[in-house]
């Protein structure tokens, strides 16, 4: 049974599962319709989008199903580099770089969309549920989502995280274990003290928070739904699991190896800021230059041109490849179908 205690009334959907949201390539509107039409809640990883992009989406999405799903956006953090860090970390890209043979440009502020523009952009639409990673947002955000009656979701990665999302006014909290894939949510402390494996992180903030609890990192079937729920979650959310399905947009080279791969790292050479990832040449290569790399999200936007190239050549020694620690078990079936396969299961 999927838990009866769970947040699927909160969040109007018929089981307590939210599709991780992932910001990039990989939540499209086929990948969050079939979520959200197959009963979990589908999320758009919006971080990365301008409010056209993100209007468009969401009304594509909503060409496919009439069921709620949620969009989750970046806390916007101080970031800074002088023009000398800038041209350093040109030089760096552009060596370690060298056989994708294309040009590192240093980018230009502003390096994120308007987090604001993107808040409006949640209230126009009337999304019902909005998801935030890396940080509390103001009180003036949150204010203006809850007058709206949206539900929000807070990401913490340790007990400390989880209490200043509670006293913020969240309603539900995600617990990203060391486990998952993609960027640390971590906020409250340095990334490796916000490292806690999910089956000491869970019932931690079971314990101590009043709030819901959904447990992210490493979850792929149903031993690890029905573990997360011995461990009192109230929900689960799974990323990784979702990668290789047919309707997720990440390509499809990294769709193949994953499937054999269990080898992952945590690296902020992409970004700047810690992320789970599978390992590569690019990552290790860019080791000796830790003291180098700039913060986030200068570092991300520096590193996009080689990103993008190393996509087309098809080339995996420089192709971001976020993923969680239990890639090995992921299944390259679609949304419906696994979720079709959970729910079997757990009737047993
Ligand atoms: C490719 C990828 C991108 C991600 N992007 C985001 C994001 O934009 N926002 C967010 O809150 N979490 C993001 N995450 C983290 C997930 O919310 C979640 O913590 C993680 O997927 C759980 O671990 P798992 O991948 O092992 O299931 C991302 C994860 C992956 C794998």
């Amino acid at each position: 049974m999927w838990s009866t205690q769970g947040i699927s009334k909160i969040l109007g959907v018929r089981i307590p599962l939210i599709q991780a949201p992932m910001a990039g390539p990989v939540t499209t509107p086929e990948l969050i319709a079939a979520v959200a039409n197959a009963g979990g809640l589908g999320s758009l990883g919006a971080g990365y989008m301008n409010p056209n992009d993100m209007r468009n989406t969401i009304s594509a999405i909503r060409q496919l199903t009439d069921k709620p799903f949620a969009v989750n956006l970046f806390v916007p953090e101080n970031h800074s580099a002088s023009v000398e860090q800038l041209k350093t970390m040109q030089t760096i890209l552009t060596n370690v770089c060298q056989e994708l043979k294309i040009e590192i440009d240093v980018p230009r502020a502003p390096f994120l969309p308007a987090f604001d523009e993107q808040i409006e952009i949640i209230i126009e639409e009337k999304i019902p549920i909005c998801s935030f990673t890396f940080g509390v947002p103001s009180q003036t955000s949150i204010a203006k989502l809850k007058k709206q009656n949206i539900i929000l979701i807070g990401t913490a990665t340790c007990l400390e995280e989880a209490k200043l999302l509670e006293n913020s006014g969240m309603d539900i909290i995600v617990a990203q274990g060391s486990e998952a894939g993609g960027h640390r949510g971590t906020f409250a402390r340095p990334y490796d003290e916000g490292l806690i494996g999910l089956m000491a992180l869970v019932p931690q903030l079971v314990d101590h928070i009043q709030l819901p609890i959904v447990a992210a990192g490493g979850i792929m079937d149903t031993r690890g739904i029905r573990a997360a729920f011995a461990l009192g979650a109230a929900g689960v959310q799974m990323g990784t699991a979702f990668l290789a399905c047919p309707e997720s947009g990440v390509s499809a080279i990294f769709q193949k190896i994953l499937l054999h791969n269990d080898k992952t790292t945590l690296t902020n050479a992409y970004s700047g800021k810690y992320v789970r990832a599978l390992r590569n040449k690019f990552i290790e290569n860019m080791k000796p230059y830790a003291a180098q790399i700039l913060n986030y999200p200068i570092q991300n936007n520096m590193t996009i041109p080689l990103r993008k190239e190393a996509i087309k050549k098809e080339n995996l020694d420089f192709i971001a490849m976020w993923s969680g620690q239990a890639a090995y078990l992921s299944q390259a079936i679609s949304a419906a179908e696994l979720i079709k396969k959970w729910d079997e299961e757990l009737q047993k």
